[in-house]
């Protein structure tokens, strides 16, 4: 069960990374380009809320079976974790960030649907997406992934 998981979470990270991405190149090129919002702008972002949430759902799955994960097994003590960069980021960064990350993603979708016209749709979206982005980028544990 958590090899399963935790194959489906390293190989949906992949999706995850491409279509934020994406999305955020996309509201950036909008709002600067001070294009017109189009429906692939309206596509494009919402398959980012999509994603990113099926992979908050996985993360949550694999948070309690992993054994990078040991706040449940009773071993290490809260300052052990902490001064561990290993165990600081499967424990606390990782899930908080990309918790985060996806805060950033949904406040962003919902914000920029209630605006009504071009500009400050992109401009929400380039915002909140960007800083979504930036905070998924700086946690991803990449050596082990790639
Ligand atoms: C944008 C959302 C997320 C992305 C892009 C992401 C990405 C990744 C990647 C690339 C790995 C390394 C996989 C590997 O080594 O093969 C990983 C591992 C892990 N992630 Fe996430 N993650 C996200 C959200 C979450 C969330 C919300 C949680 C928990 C609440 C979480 C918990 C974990 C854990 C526990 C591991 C270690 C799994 C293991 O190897 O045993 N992730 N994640």
């Amino acid at each position: 069960m958590y090899q399963a998981i935790q194959i489906v979470h390293s190989y949906w990270a992949y999706l995850v990374l491409l279509i934020v991405t994406l999305a955020t190149i996309n509201a950036l090129a909008g709002f600067f380009g001070k294009r017109e919002y189009a429906p692939k702008d309206f596509r494009v972002s919402l398959f980012a809320l999509i994603v990113s949430h099926i992979q908050l759902l996985i993360g949550l799955a694999i948070f309690f079976l992993s054994p990078l994960v040991v706040w449940f097994s009773g071993t290490y003590k809260v300052g052990e974790i902490m001064k561990d960069a290993t165990l600081r980021l499967y424990n606390v960064e990782h899930p908080t960030v990309m918790i985060l990350t996806i805060v950033f993603i949904t406040i962003g979708y919902s914000k920029h649907k209630k605006k009504l016209t071009s500009t400050p749709k992109f401009k929400i979206l380039a915002i909140f997406y960007t800083i979504a982005w930036i905070l998924m980028l700086s946690r991803i544990p990449w050596a082990q992934w790639f």
